[in-house]
């Protein structure tokens, strides 16, 4: 009752003409999550695989364009080998179980990251449901799986050092334009900068996630961790993120 009462609130607070195009969330608390259960941290990491068909589903229905998922980043291998191991068998399970519903939404999968580093099996997932996916044109899923913006940004300038050397690109040629197209975000395109970036979990840190791309993004810091989180907190922070002045360094509330 009480709560189907704050779901239709929260639809009329909600204006479906201005839907962020691009949501990024730093899925965080999973481990907090578990520990407050008495439970292992990989069991919160389970959960938090729920959370994700959930929010998926929901940021489809919305109208979301680009949902950005900062999976597993280059410093999360420093964490125990059984938690890393465990990291890196959810996504086998994820998209065995999720891929046919990503292909009814519509939903196109895409992943920034190296994921040459990962076990073989957990990189046929990936590549077989980006593979699966392909000519879905709806939302775009993009995973951060073993990224980190500092790596993304590091292999940037070195892959245009490499076109300055052999003689393809002037330096006084290169542009903004030039970095955003050598990031992992550049197949997005347009798309590629957050308008809205969401961490749960009470954390107010970027932790390396997206570091160009969320230069003038609205950043809004959720107290719940994870595996709580789902369709109606993720309508409550596009609420949040509609009652924001965006000026990009101009005047006008864009
Ligand atoms: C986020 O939850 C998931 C990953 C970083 C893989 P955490 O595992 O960081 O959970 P906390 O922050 O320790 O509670
Ligand atoms: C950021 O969370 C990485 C992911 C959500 C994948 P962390 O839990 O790793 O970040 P810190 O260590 O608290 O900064
Ligand atoms: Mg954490």
């Amino acid at each position: 009752m009480f709560s189907s009462k704050k779901d239709t609130e929260t639809e009329r607070q909600l204006d479906m003409e201005r839907i962020p195009a691009h949501i990024a969330i730093i899925m965080d608390g999973n481990g907090r999550w578990a520990q407050h259960r008495h439970l292992p941290r990989v069991a919160g990491h389970k959960q938090g695989m729920q959370t994700v068909k959930k929010v998926t589903m929901a940021a489809s229905d919305l109208g979301v364009k680009v949902l950005s998922l900062y999976a597993f980043s280059t410093e999360n291998w420093k964490r125990p080998a059984t938690e890393v191991n465990y990291l890196m068998q959810l996504p086998i399970r994820f998209f065995a179980t999720f891929v046919p519903d990503l292909v009814k939404h519509n939903v196109k999968v895409m992943v920034m990251g190296d994921i040459t580093r990962l076990p073989e099996a957990t990189q046929k997932a990936v590549k077989d449901a980006i593979k699966d996916t392909a000519d879905c044109d709806g939302m775009i899923l993009n995973f951060a799986l073993n990224y980190g913006s500092r790596d993304e940004i590091t292999r940037a300038v070195r892959s245009i050092a490499d076109e300055v050397k052999e003689g393809q690109l002037d330096p006084s040629a290169i542009t903004e334009q030039t970095i955003s197209d050598h990031l992992m975000s550049a197949p997005l395109g347009k798309l590629a900068d957050p308008d809205l970036l969401i961490r749960t979990s009470g954390e107010e840190r970027i932790s390396n996630f997206m570091l160009w791309q969320i230069g003038y993004s609205e950043l809004e810091f959720v107290p719940e961790h994870w595996p709580d989180f789902d369709g109606e907190t993720l309508k409550r922070a596009i609420i949040e993120f509609q009652g924001r002045h965006r000026r990009f360094g101009g005047l006008v509330n864009k």
